[in-house]
Formats: structure tokens, C-alpha cells, sequence
């Protein structure tokens, strides 16, 4: 199971009580979701109060999430994020640990078990906090567009949350860009329309397993970029001080497709007239402060139209494709930059007197506005480094390590590559830490192997008969 954290307390706990929700356990109190359609992916995110009417001790409940976000093995789910906080008054939160169980119920939701840190008593209540986010959700309507066709896209979700437990009250708030919904679910005077936000509710009493359907469709004149993979190699070398960036990219405009051929006069013709499209014309990539030498280059070679703005706070790469991506289209480029190191690293001694590096660098960072279907990140670490530990705040990852052999490398260096499926451009702000030492004979063994193959080229070349064998010999002393 991908997204349970399978901790060994929970473990225990799930053999023991083996019992599925009782919907007289909890009450749901003024339940806030909202939907985000304003992204490439949809973003939901409810806030509630649960309340402990139970008089058995629980020390968890129950939440659901539709079955249709998983395939059947599990390698492509939409699913992209899954999260439950509990808010204390303060406001500051604290994530609470969950399971998805793999059985799927009659209405095709499968439950999700949240283990409460500390239980709540007969009559006392807690803020919860849920957020989702789920790609491939959105479909373009209609499939094939003309090039200045605007684009809409429809969203399938329901108006209360399918919830193991009576709701005392609900709202759900259903955002899109930039214009009102042209299309969307009514009933007498529900929603409320205001600006680009439908509110619909709020109910009152709702059953638990309670849902009802509703289709809100929008025009959407913004490109839906899917990343079908991410390669990120980062180089760390300590004799130039320098951390190398370099990101490969296939990603595909999921959006509408193109009805007619493509039409460059049209196109300029748009152009001029800065109108919105879902073509996708550039993109802005933010990168961290203290970056030199960006480059973009994509199967021809270097994509001259491609504008860096180095402000010192935020740099920011303006990548613009040699053609427009139409949906459907795809596109692949190669990004990378230098650093330096000493912006990512932090060295210490321990109680044996050896140095330890601490790496940390951001596990994805860029692109706005996108999905991730596969990321890889790769860690290339300076030769002979020995690893003490890999940590990513992102913790769906699996991890790989190897020894990968570069020019005139005696030893070989330790390259760490982590694994991730469906991650959205939120989770940029997830961090990748390597701890590392770099034992001291190590740092001797390139300089004793440029010298071995220094003495065997001047051997070389003695027998060749080319120079005088004095020189040779006070070289090489
Ligand atoms: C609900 O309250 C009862 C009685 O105080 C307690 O035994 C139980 O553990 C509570 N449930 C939760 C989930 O905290
Ligand atoms: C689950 O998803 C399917 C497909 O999007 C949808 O038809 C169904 O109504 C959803 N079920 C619930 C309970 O939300
Ligand atoms: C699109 O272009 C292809 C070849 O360039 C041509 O065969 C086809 O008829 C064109 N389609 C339309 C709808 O113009
Ligand atoms: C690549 O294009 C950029 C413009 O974005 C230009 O500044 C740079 O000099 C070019 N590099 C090469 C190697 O041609
Ligand atoms: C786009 O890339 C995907 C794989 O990422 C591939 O399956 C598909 O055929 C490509 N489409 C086109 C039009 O080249």
C-alpha cells in the first residue's frame, strides 16, 4: 500500500481491532471543503470538526477516498497527495497517521483508518484538516478543439463528502481560474455563484455514506502539463565547490487536442493579440537564489529564445519551446544550472574527529503548474564518499544506490537515486538530505592515479622513442 505510513504501532493496532467504522462513533461538525480547479490537477482540501460521541475507547477514525484514484496495480494512481492534520487552537498543525484499506466498499470507496494521537474525550471535539490532490481527474469537453477554440474542462465530484459518520453541517466551495463555471450541477438556488467560486450548501444532517454527484464544467485557457518523467542528476564536487544541476523532461499538454492541422498564420495572429491559450508557449522555472550558468537545450540543441532573469532573491528561467504544445503534443528539454556547493552543504566533526557532510537540496523544483507521473533524482556524491544516511521529507520514495565510474575515477562514486511516482509541483518544498564522509584516503586517490597514468604515458612514450629519457625521469620523480 503505497500511501500508508506503515508504522509498527499502527500495525499492532489494526490486529487488535479489527473493526470497521461505526458511524455512531463521531459526529462531523461545520465541514468547509474547498476545490481547487485551478490548477493542472484538482486540489481538495476540507477542514472539520470531530466530535467524540462514542463511550468505548477509540483511538482512531475513519475517513474514505473513491476507489477509482487507484488502478488495479497500483502503478499509475492519481492520487498525487493524500494528508490529515490535526489543528490545534494555535493554528499550528500536526499530521496524523493513516492507512487505505485495500478492500473496496459497495459505493467503490475504500476506508481510510487515522490514528489519533491522543483521544478525545466523551463530548470533546477536534479540528481536522484533509487535503487531497488528484491528477488525469480533469477531462477537456470537448476532446478536439479548433487552434482558437477556448478549452473547457469537466470535474466529476460530489456535493458532501462521503463520510463513515453523520455530517452536522457542510459547505463545499468549488473554485476555477479565472471566469464563472459556464456549466454547473443546480438545484433551485443551489450553489451560490459568486466571482469564479460556486458554494454549494450549506446541508444540514447529512446520513454517513451519504453522496451526491454534481459536474461543473469551465473553461480552463491555460495549458495542462502533465511531466511523464523527471530525470535530476545532481554532481557535488568538492575540489570545484560546485553543485550541478541537470533535469530531463518528457512532458505531454494533457489538455484539448488540436482539430485541424496547425496553423502558423493563426498562431502569430494570436500571438500579437496576446490572446490566453491552451497551447503551452513558455513557462517560467524558479530557481534558487545563486545560480550561474543556465542553459536550455531540447533534441536540436540550444533554444536560443529561452530568457533568464537573474534576480537575486527569485532567478527565474523563461523556457519557451521552439513551437507551441498543443494538447496531445509533447515536448522534451533539458535544463541545468551550477551552484555553489557551499549553498547546499554543511560540514561537521564528529566525536571521532572525521568530517561529516550534510547535503540538502530540494527533491524537485521548478515548474509550476504541473504533475509528475515519475521522478527520478539522482545524487552523484565526490569519489570514495561513504553514505550515513539518505532522509527525504517526502517519504514515498524508493531508493537506489550505485557506483557509477567517470573519467580517471579509481574508486568510483556513490550515486544515490530516489524514486517517486505522482508528485505535484506543491511538493517542491520537499527536501532531500545525504549525510556523508569522505575517508581521508580517498581524497588521495585520484592525485595517486593521475600519477600512475602519468609514469605509464611517459613509459608510453619512452618506448616510443620520442623524447629524451633525463626529462622523463625528472618529471616523474
Ligand atoms: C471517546 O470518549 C470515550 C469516553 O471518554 C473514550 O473512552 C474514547 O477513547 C474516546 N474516543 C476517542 C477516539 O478518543
Ligand atoms: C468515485 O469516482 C467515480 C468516477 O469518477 C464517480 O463516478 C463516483 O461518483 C465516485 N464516488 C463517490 C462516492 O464519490
Ligand atoms: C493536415 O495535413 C495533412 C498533411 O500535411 C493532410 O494530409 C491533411 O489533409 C490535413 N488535414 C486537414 C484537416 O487540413
Ligand atoms: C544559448 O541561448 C542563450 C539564449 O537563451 C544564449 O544566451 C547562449 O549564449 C546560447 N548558448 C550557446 C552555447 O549557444
Ligand atoms: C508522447 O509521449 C508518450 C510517452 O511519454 C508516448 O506514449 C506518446 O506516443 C507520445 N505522443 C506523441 C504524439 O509522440
Amino acid at each position: 500500500m503505497r500511501f500508508s505510513i506503515v508504522a509498527s504501532a499502527l500495525l499492532a493496532y489494526a490486529a487488535t481491532v479489527l473493526s470497521a467504522p461505526s458511524p455512531s462513533d463521531f459526529k462531523v461538525v461545520n465541514m468547509l471543503r474547498t476545490v481547487d480547479l485551478m490548477k493542472a490537477y484538482v486540489r481538495d482540501s476540507s477542514s472539520f470538526i470531530l466530535e467524540n460521541t462514542s463511550s468505548e475507547p477509540k483511538s482512531s477514525f475513519y475517513l474514505a477516498v473513491n476507489s477509482s484514484y487507484f488502478d488495479d496495480d497500483e502503478t499509475t494512481p492519481k492520487l498525487a497527495m493524500y494528508e490529515v492534520k490535526l489543528k490545534a487552537d494555535d493554528a499550528s498543525t500536526t499530521p496524523l497517521e493513516f492507512e487505505i484499506a485495500p478492500e473496496v466498499n459497495e459505493d467503490g470507496m475504500r476506508l481510510v483508518e487515522v490514528a489519533l494521537k491522543t483521544p478525545l474525550e466523551v463530548g470533546s471535539s477536534q479540528t481536522i484538516q484533509l487535503v487531497t490532490a488528484v491528477v488525469r481527474e480533469l477531462s477537456p469537453i470537448p476532446k478536439k478543439i479548433k487552434q482558437s477554440e477556448p478549452q473547457n474542462l469537466m470535474w466529476e465530484g460530489t456535493k458532501v463528502s462521503y463520510m463513515p459518520y453523520p455530517i452536522v453541517k457542510q459547505r463545499t466551495k468549488v473554485k476555477t481560474a479565472d471566469r464563472p463555471p459556464n456549466a454547473y450541477s443546480k438545484h433551485i438556488d443551489d450553489p451560490l455563484v459568486e466571482g469564479t467560486t460556486l458554494t454549494y450548501g450549506p446541508y444540514n444532517d447529512v446520513e454517513p455514506y451519504a453522496y451526491d454527484p454534481i459536474l461543473v464544467k469551465y473553461e480552463y485557457n491555460i495549458p495542462v502539463i502533465e511531466v511523464s518523467k523527471l530525470e535530476r542528476e545532481l554532481w557535488v564536487s568538492h575540489t570545484g565547490g560546485n553543485l550541478a544541476t541537470e533535469e530531463r523532461y518528457w512532458l505531454k499538454n494533457a489538455g484539448a487536442e488540436l482539430k485541424d492541422n496547425f496553423s502558423r498564420i493563426r498562431w502569430q495572429a494570436s500571438t500579437m493579440a496576446r490572446e490566453r491559450t491552451p497551447a503551452l508557449r513558455s513557462a517560467s522555472v524558479h530557481l534558487r537564489p545563486g545560480v550561474r550558468d543556465v542553459y536550455f537545450t531540447d533534441e536540436i540543441g540550444n533554444v536560443s529564445t529561452s530568457n533568464f532573469r537573474d534576480d537575486p532573491r527569485s532567478p527565474i528561467m523563461e523556457i519557451r519551446p521552439r513551437y507551441p504544445i498543443f494538447g496531445g503534443w509533447n515536448y522534451s528539454f533539458t535544463l541545468g544550472w551550477n551552484h555553489d556547493l557551499g549553498r547546499s552543504l554543511r560540514s561537521l566533526v564528529d566525536s571521532e574527529g572525521e568530517t561529516v557532510y550534510v547535503l540538502r537540496v530540494p527533491l524537485i523544483e521548478g515548474l509550476m503548474n504541473v504533475y509528475y507521473n515519475e521522478v527520478e533524482v539522482s545524487v552523484v556524491l565526490p569519489e570514495a564518499a561513504e553514505i550515513l544516511s539518505v532522509e527525504s521529507t517526502y517519504t514515498d520514495v524508493t531508493e537506489e544506490r550505485s557506483l557509477l565510474f567517470s573519467h580517471l575515477d579509481a574508486v568510483g562514486r556513490t550515486v544515490v537515486k530516489l524514486k517517486a511516482k505522482n508528485m505535484i509541483d506543491e511538493q517542491k518544498r520537499s527536501e532531500l538530505y545525504v549525510t556523508y564522509t569522505l575517508p581521508s584516503n580517498g581524497q588521495y586517490a585520484k592525485p595517486m592515479l593521475v600519477a600512475t597514468a602519468l609514469i605509464t604515458v611517459f613509459f608510453a612514450v619512452i618506448v616510443l622513442g620520442r623524447i629524451d629519457i633525463s626529462i622523463g625521469k625528472t618529471k616523474t620523480a
